[in-house]
Order: structure tokens, then sequence, then C-alpha cells
């Protein structure tokens, strides 16, 4: 598999990332530890996993992969803090406190001393930026992270946090955003994109497939064993679930038939080689569907199917960011 570097910084990742957050929950143990094996000896090299998911339960399954399936120094292990769940509930908490006690429970489940990239999973009106950007810092000094990022920060959010790291001397840069970017979801091009590629942040996009629906497997039922009927993320795919991305998962279609590939396939390739992109974070449920999505790692998209692709997919644009 090709590698690229984390945006300006000297990390170098397989342009395909692993996602976990069905892992523990929707994915068992012995199905996630196929699918890392696969991912490995395909070349990958991008694990990522946060805090929340699964309230814990998938770090813990990480931690227990790590060495078993592949050596911990072979991975870059990139996790998340600043959301937990525990009894249905979501709680967004940025404090520096927080972030840094999630840290070192990420460390504890994983059962590793650094995390190779550490992400703020979200951001937050309720804590100064400087005081969560202070976190990220000290975990960088003390040896917890070797890199750091952020996730869903709008445009102006991520670039005065990477703004802010960049100018003042001896902090840690921000070397990573990660954002839902797909064909179903382009509104990072607007102001994210943007910002992130003036400041050398990598992106790391999320739900390249969807969250499934760009497979197609919504197009005529509801699968059984789809998430969309599963009532972990059955509010998560429904999102996607709309008249409008009906017709983009089409013109998807229509593409992979021409190219004798999949649509997950045309999806996926179509958002790891947009500009600025890093690496799309991939997810699967099962193994085989994960060799499905790493068999694009032979595909590059004709320039005419991409245009297309752009054309149907195209998020609304005005003044003052057109
Ligand atoms: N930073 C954030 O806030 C954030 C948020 C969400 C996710 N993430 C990260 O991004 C990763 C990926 O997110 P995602 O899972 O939503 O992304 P995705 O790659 O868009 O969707 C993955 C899902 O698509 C379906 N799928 C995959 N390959 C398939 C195939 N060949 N045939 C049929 N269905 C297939 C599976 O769902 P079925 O169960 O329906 O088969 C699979 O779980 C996560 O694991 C996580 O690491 C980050």
């Amino acid at each position: 598999m090709l590698h690229r570097f984390l945006g300006s910084t000297g990390l170098k990742v397989s342009r395909l990332g692993l996602g976990t957050m069905t892992w523990g929950t929707d994915t068992g143990e012995a199905e996630a530890a196929e699918q890392l094996r696969r991912y490995v000896d395909a070349g990958g090299t991008l694990l990522d996993t946060a805090a929340s998911y699964g309230q814990g339960e998938t770090e813990r399954l990480v931690g227990r992969l790590l060495g078993r399936v592949v050596p911990r120094e072979d991975l870059v292990l990139a996790t998340k803090g600043g959301i937990n769940r525990r009894e249905g509930g979501r709680y967004v908490d940025v404090s520096r406190r927080a972030l840094l006690r999630d840290l070192d429970t990420s460390l504890r489940r994983l059962g590793t001393d650094h995390v190779d990239l550490w992400q703020v999973h979200t951001w937050s009106d309720d804590v100064p930026l400087d005081e969560t950007l202070s976190a990220l810092d000290l975990a960088v000094s003390a040896g917890k992270a070797r890199y750091v990022g952020v996730s869903n920060y709008s445009g102006w959010q991520v670039a005065r946090a990477a703004t802010m790291q960049a100018i003042a001397p001896g902090r840690a840069r921000i070397a990573s955003t990660q954002m839902e970017y797909s064909l179903l979801q382009r509104g990072i091009e607007r102001e994210v994109v943007p910002a992130a590629e003036a400041l050398g942040l990598g992106i790391l996009p999320w739900g390249p497939l969807g969250r499934g629906v760009l497979t197609g497997k919504y197009r005529t039922a509801l699968p059984a064993d789809s998430r969309a009927a599963s009532p972990t993320f059955e509010r998560y795919v429904g999102e996607h679930l709309t008249t409008s991305a009906a017709n983009i998962v089409e013109a998807v279609v229509r593409a992979a038939e021409g190219l004798d590939l999949t649509p997950a396939q045309v999806a996926l390739a179509w958002v790891r080689d947009q500009p600025g992109v890093t690496a799309p974070i991939v997810g699967a449920r099962t193994a085989d569907q994960l060799q499905a999505s790493l068999a694009v790692e032979e595909v590059t998209l004709p320039d005419e199917i991409v245009e297309a692709l752009d054309d149907v997919s195209a998020p609304p644009r005005g003044y003052p960011d057109a």
C-alpha cells in the first residue's frame, strides 16, 4: 500500500486507515483480529480508535490484539479523547482534566505507553480552546502522544487551533483533522479543506463509504445484517438514507458497473484521492467487507468519472466561500 505524509509532519501512514468503531459491539473479537491481520498484510499501518467507542470496550479489544496480531510498533496507533458514552448518553468534556484522564485511560486499555496520534474528538464551546490545546502539549511533552490532531472542527475552529499552536514556541503542532468526508458529505470542502491545506494539516476522512450507504446496499431493501438495522447504529446510518443521497448512490453504482468495481471501491477511491486527504478511515463489520475495500489500492478512477461524481454530489456553495 502506498504511504503518505500526515500533513506537513514527518509521519508516514498508509493511504487507507482502518476504523474500529464497530469493534467490540457489532464486530466480535475473532472478526476484528482477522480484519487487523488482513489490513496489516495488505500494508496498512494506520489504526484509528477512540476512548468513547463501545464505552471503552473497543480500546480494550484493540489492546488485546496488539502484540498478538501485529507488533505494536508496526502500527500508527490513533485514538481520541473528549467524548465519553455511558448509560446511553454522550458526554463531551474537552477540559485539560478530562482530556488527560481520557488519555491515561486509553493507554491503560490499549496496553501501551504512548499513542502515535492523539486527537481531540470534537469541538466544545464550553472550554477555552487554549486549555484544550494545553492538554495536547502536555501529552506530547510527557511522551504519551507522538503527534496530535483534532476532529469535527469547523474551518475557523481548526484554523484557530492550528495557528495558535504554530505561533507559540514549544507548542505541539496540530498534525491532522479527522472529519466526515465522502460523496454524501462534502461540507468540509468549503472551509476545512482550504484551512487544512493552508496550515499543513492532513485530512483523515471518516465515514468514507457514507456510513455504509455508498455500498449501494440500501437501494432496494434494509438488509437485516446491516448497521441501519442495528439498534447501535440505526440513527447514524439513517442520516444518509435520504432522497438526495439516493441520487448520488445511483451515480456511484453506474460508475462502478462501467469500471467493473464495487460501488464501495468507487466511493473510497474518490475520497482517497481528493486534495488534502492523507488517508480515509474505512470501517468494516466483517473481514470480507474490509478485503473488498483493501482492493481499492489497485484502483485509480478515470478523470471523467471523477468529474461526473463531483458534479452529481456537489454541495451548495455561495458567498463568501465560493
Ligand atoms: N472522528 C469521528 O467523529 C468519527 C465518527 C465516525 C467514525 N469515525 C472513524 O471512522 C471509521 C469509519 O467510519 P464508518 O464505519 O462510519 O465508515 P464507512 O467506511 O463509511 O462505513 C463502514 C460500514 O459500511 C459497511 N460496509 C463496508 N464495506 C462493505 C461492503 N463491502 N459491503 C457492504 N457493506 C459494507 C459496513 O456496515 P454494515 O454493518 O452495514 O455492513 C461498515 O461497518 C470508524 O471506524 C471510526 O474509526 C470517526
